[in-house]
């Protein structure tokens, strides 16, 4: 079966996400922004990467190489238009996450900003220990009463994701990490206008197996 990301327009996802009463596209984009530039890596993979919001804070300087990993073949046509001034730095991979063959190649940063929802935690420790990062910053929301999806007139080009979404525990996730050898460094919240909010939570590997 097809994910069902496949079929999510992303003109209606962008649309959704960064409307007034919303503001995760904005939101995610500051995040993107404190992940790029955070962490003594030199190369670094973004999870889930959508339209490539926030990837105009990649520094060709600092990354001699930025992966782009997401299930949606469209969405990763639009990211190389968007960014083509960025052509040999980024490369994107089209790969559907819980496949438990996939492969991917080393990255020193991991980023998942609001995509650990959508695998779970046992494929996210999967695509770590094939990765093996060095740091990994992850995004996560906190959901109120009022269901995983913002409202706006679009809240219905979403339904489809109900039969894979799961909410992410920032503290069972830490905790998780913390078991395959990755420590908490740091971790901030980003409050959203409609009373929900995204925790981003930084982690070192300190040792330990994968
Ligand atoms: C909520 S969006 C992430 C938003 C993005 N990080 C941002 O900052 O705007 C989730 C993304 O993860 C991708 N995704 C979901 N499940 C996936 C899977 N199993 N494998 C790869 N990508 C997946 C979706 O296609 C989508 O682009």
């Amino acid at each position: 079966m097809n994910n069902p990301w496949e079929t999510v327009s992303l003109s209606d996802y962008e649309q959704h996400m960064s409307s007034d009463d919303v503001m995760q596209l904005q939101t995610l984009n500051d995040m993107m922004r404190t992940q790029l530039v955070s962490f003594p890596a030199d190369t670094a993979m973004i999870l889930g990467i959508a339209g490539g919001n926030g990837l105009e804070h990649i520094s060709t300087d600092k990354y001699r190489k930025v992966y782009g990993v997401d299930v949606n073949e469209g969405y990763l046509d639009e990211v190389k238009k968007r960014y083509a001034a960025l052509d040999g730095c980024l490369e994107c991979i089209c790969a559907d996450l819980t496949d438990d063959k996939v492969s991917l190649p080393h990255a020193g940063l991991l980023i998942a900003d609001l995509l650990i929802e959508y695998i779970g935690y046992d494929c996210f420790e999967r695509v770590i220990s094939v990765t093996e990062p060095e740091y990994i910053s992850c995004g996560v929301q906190i959901d109120t009463g009022s269901g995983f999806v913002s409202e706006s007139p679009l809240t219905h080009s979403f339904d489809c994701l109900g039969s894979i979404h799961r909410s992410i525990s920032p503290s069972v996730l830490t905790g998780r990490l913390e078991c395959i050898g990755y420590d908490l460094i740091s971790s901030q919240e980003y409050l959203l206008p409609n009373g929900k909010k995204l925790i981003r939570t930084d982690h070192r590997r300190t040792g330990g197996t994968i």
